[in-house]
């Protein structure tokens, strides 16, 4: 890979440790996956926050780029492992907290803004069509490709940490035109309307993909969340992490379909149900806000939790970022969640918080928090609407 004389400069420590250290990870990368140069970089998006997830190596190699290191670039997180407010509500211990602290605490001393959400495009870190990112969350990267038009790579942790502090990334992949040719004609025969039949049709979409761009027909009038349900579950399940949607893609129209097809039915969406679904026993949690929950979707829960009460022994959690809670605090939405029995659960979610063995069956509307549910937390999962998981969450049955 080509370096300028200034990357020359930084890489042999002209900026600091911090700054040479990732600029050695960029061309690592670069080379990897054959990139000609680096690009500058518009935003960040960092994963790999959760101290459940990084232990302390991790917060050790955060501290290390701290000392030295700052970013270039707006650069936000995605959901630590608590509330970083009130996360004795949440029931998480007050050793974690300390830990989590730190990691949040090493973010910010990178000059990172330290809102922790998988849904930053909604408060404040949004692209442009064509603009060039490095973000590693998985359904945000797939969001701001297939339906803003960004580019972007799926970034793991380390590597977003290095083009924040540099301000750039390798070209390679996503950022490439010919990164972005779709493979693959899905034809949407099924009627797919709600927020959990979207997150079907990702794991649908996703395991037939393997790995392939899907182009896909016959999906009209969707919404923003029911976009960002479809984009957490294809990438979950197995496509890249772009798809193109006739009517909401903006580069698909510049594509022809490609000539490989695969049509989806009515009974491949109930099958991916089928799949997705476990037989759950009493649900004592109901985890709603995956990806992180709209003002849209927060107004429908509190409008059905409005004079209700959630059982006793079930825990609520409405996972979202905290500018969104503002606005929900400012429309009176927190106050009849919470009045409910509810939890509004900022900076955090029910797959990155340390919830492993708290709780045995759990409600969501979300097909990727049920990979991960089952997965990480060893959970059985029941997918529904929000009107299916909150009557689960006054009921504690699923019906
Ligand atoms: Fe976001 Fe957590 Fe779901 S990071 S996409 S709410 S698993």
């Amino acid at each position: 890979m080509e370096l300028t004389r200034g990357e020359e400069a930084v890489l042999n420590g002209s900026e600091g440790n911090a700054a040479a250290k990732s600029m050695k990870i960029l061309v690592a990368l670069g080379e990897i996956y054959g990139a000609e140069r680096l690009i500058p970089i518009g935003s960040v998006q960092i994963a790999g926050v959760s101290y459940d997830n990084l232990g302390d190596a991790g917060l050790e190699y955060l501290s290390e780029l701290a000392a030295d290191g700052s970013v270039k670039v707006t650069t936000t997180l995605n959901p630590a492992g608590m509330d970083l407010l009130d996360w004795r509500k949440l029931g998480i211990t007050d050793e974690f907290a300390q830990k989590q602290k730190k990691v949040v605490e090493a973010f910010a001393k990178m000059g990172v803004i330290t809102c922790c959400t998988c849904t930053p495009y909604l408060v404040g870190n949004l692209p442009c069509f064509g603009e060039h990112i490095a973000w590693s969350e998985s359904s945000a990267v797939t969001f701001v490709n297939s339906v803003i038009g960004a580019r972007t790579n799926r970034e793991g942790g380390p590597s977003a940490i290095a083009a924040a502090m540099v301000g750039k990334t390798p070209e390679y992949g996503l950022h490439l035109d010919s990164g972005r040719i779709p493979d693959l004609t899905f034809d949407v025969e099924a009627d797919v309307k709600t927020l959990p039949d979207y997150g079907a049709l990702g794991y649908y979409v996703g395991k037939k993909a393997e790995g392939k761009i899907p182009y896909i027909r016959g999906i009209r009038g969707s919404n923003v969340d029911q976009l960002k349900s479809f984009s957490g579950s294809v990438v979950t399940y197995g496509s890249k992490a772009l798809f193109h949607m006739e009517g909401v893609t903006p580069e698909a129209a510049s594509h022809k379909p490609p000539k490989e097809k695969i049509t989806v039915s009515q009974k491949d969406l109930k099958e991916a149900y089928a799949a997705l679904n476990d037989q759950t026993g009493p649900i004592e949690f109901v985890s709603l806000g995956c990806p992180h929950a709209s003002i849209a979707e927060i107004a429908e829960i509190a409008g059905y939790l409005k004079g209700r009460k959630v059982k006793d022994g079930v825990e609520l959690w409405v996972a979202t970022a905290r500018p969104t809670k503002g606005l929900a605090d400012m429309r009176g939405y927190t106050e009849t969640i919470e009045a409910a029995g509810g939890k509004i659960a900022c900076d955090t979610c029910m797959v990155v918080a340390p919830l492993k063995g708290r709780f045995k069956n759990v409600a969501t509307t979300s097909a990727k928090a049920c990979f991960y549910c089952r997965g990480k937390n060893k959970m059985q999962v029941r997918l529904g609407t929000f009107q299916e998981c909150l009557h689960a969450a006054v009921s504690g049955r699923w019906e």
